[in-house]
């Protein structure tokens, strides 16, 4: 599997799962142009692998973002093949607690945010006959009490994924990754207090058949595939879990 010369965005690309995909699209041999809103932890990841790495700090839901993003990306390379629409946004509660404007926000960060910069990067993408990998969740699969919210903008991004698929092809390839449960920093934001937390975390676990969370690298290795058209070229449109089983 190679992804030589390729030019890719990542963005929520410094932690978590996102920080896994970095490293396996780098190893890969693609030059990334990584974004974040806080800048140290892009540099601190752009300071070791050197100049195949950009930096573009930014809120993605900031008017302008998905421009300067490609510009960035296309300036320091010379072209855009592929986009990672890793990002994301989960805050969690039941329905009559959860702040209605959460909602917003997580449209935001998870949907119309992706949305915009597939529609940015779209010219680059075509000409390069490229792709689009969304993290999604097996939360836009599931039924998601007390995370409905959350659960509803990522049915929404598979939504998005399935209908682009169909609409830019054959140029352009659309999949998404439903990732299980994958330990980061994620997990100390979600609005629950510790005790929530605990619970959310041991039932995660139980549900997962593998016995195991899921780790950031297991997802990179398959943004890697998608990206590949030596390996994917016939895929679009593919919502796929890897979940250790938790959506058998
Ligand atoms: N962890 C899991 O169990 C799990 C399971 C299924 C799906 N996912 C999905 O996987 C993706 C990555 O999440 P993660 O678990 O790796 O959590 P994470 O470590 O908190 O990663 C989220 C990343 O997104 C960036 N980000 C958030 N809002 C942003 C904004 N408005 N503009 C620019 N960047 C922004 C954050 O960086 P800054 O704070 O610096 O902006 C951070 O690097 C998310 O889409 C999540 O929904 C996670």
């Amino acid at each position: 599997m190679t992804l030589t010369g390729k030019s890719v965005v990542i963005t929520g690309a410094a932690t978590g799962i996102g920080r896994g995909i970095t490293e396996c699209v780098l190893k890969s041999g693609a030059n990334v142009t990584i974004v974040g809103r806080r800048e140290e932890p892009l540099r601190d990841l752009a300071d070791r692998y050197g100049p195949a790495v950009t930096v573009v700090a930014t809120d993605i839901c900031a008017p302008g973002a998905a421009e300067q993003i490609v510009a960035a990306a296309t300036e320091s390379f010379g072209r855009l093949d592929a986009v990672v629409n890793n990002a994301g946004l989960a805050r969690f509660g039941r329905l009559e607690s959860i702040d209605p404007a959460l909602f917003d926000a997580m449209f935001a960060v998870n949907v119309r945010a992706p949305a915009e910069l597939i529609r940015c990067a779209l010219p680059q993408l075509r000409a390069n006959r490229g792709s689009v990998v969304n993290i999604s969740s097996v939360g836009g699969a599931l039924s998601m009490p007390g995370r409905a919210f959350y659960g509803a903008t990522k049915a929404a991004l598979n939504s998005l994924t399935r209908s682009l698929a169909r609409e830019l092809a054959p140029d352009v390839r659309v999949n998404a990754i439903m990732p299980g449960p994958v330990e980061t920093p994620m997990w100390n934001e979600t609005g629950l207090d510790e005790a929530g937390t605990r619970r959310l975390r041991a039932d995660l676990l139980s549900s997962t058949p593998m016995g195991r969370f899921g780790d950031e690298s297991e997802i990179g290795r398959w943004v890697c595939v998608l990206l590949d058209p030596e390996v994917s070229a016939w895929m679009t449109g593919a919502l796929i879990p890897v979940d250790g089983g938790r959506t058998a």
